[in-house]
């Protein structure tokens, strides 16, 4: 599988989770559990460009596949690690409304912002809510993340598809 656009192989269980395999397999620690049970969104990844929570997906299933992680939305520094100065768009957009507070929701936020403005759909505040509505967020009452994605949308340099 690419993961960030990295060739990755793992040699474990094929009904280990994408999850699991991401967090503790590859160290990619950004992507969050919540309720490990499909429910909360903390957990959302890019699975060829669609939303989908890694929870719930067996590995045996991503072979072959592209994975985008929150690790894959920032530049890269030299060391291939996230440049934080770099951030891509929709991070930026978060930072600039408050659209992040705790920050657990976040990286599952980021990337079904991320599936939502790849999907090109016009970014009216209902698209948007109906967007991420399978992610959870029990600090910012949903309108500041809504903010940051319609900021994002509007900013001049898309973010990638995958
Ligand atoms: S941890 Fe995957 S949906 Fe909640
Ligand atoms: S920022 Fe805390 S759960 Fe969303």
């Amino acid at each position: 599988m690419l993961v960030n656009g990295d060739a990755v192989e793992v040699d474990v269980p094929g009904m280990r989770r994408l999850l699991d395999v991401l967090r503790e397999d590859l160290g990619l620690s950004g992507t969050k559990e919540g309720c490990g049970e499909g429910e909360c969104g903390a957990c959302s990844v890019l699975l060829d460009g669609e939303l989908v929570d890694a929870c719930l997906v067996p590995i045996c299933q991503v072979d072959g596949h592209v994975v985008r992680t929150v690790e894959g939305l920032a530049g890269r520094a030299v060391d291939g690690q996230p440049d934080l100065s770099q951030l891509d768009v929709v991070q930026s957009a978060f930072l600039e409304t408050g659209g992040a507070q705790c920050g657990i929701c976040t990286p599952g936020m980021l990337m079904a912002a991320h599936a939502f403005l790849a999907s090109g759909a016009d970014p009216t505040d209902e698209a948007i809510r109906e967007a991420i509505a399978g992610n959870l967020c029990r600090c910012t009452g949903y309108t500041k993340i809504v903010d940051a994605i319609v900021l994002a949308a509007h900013s001049a340099s898309q973010p990638p598809v995958e």
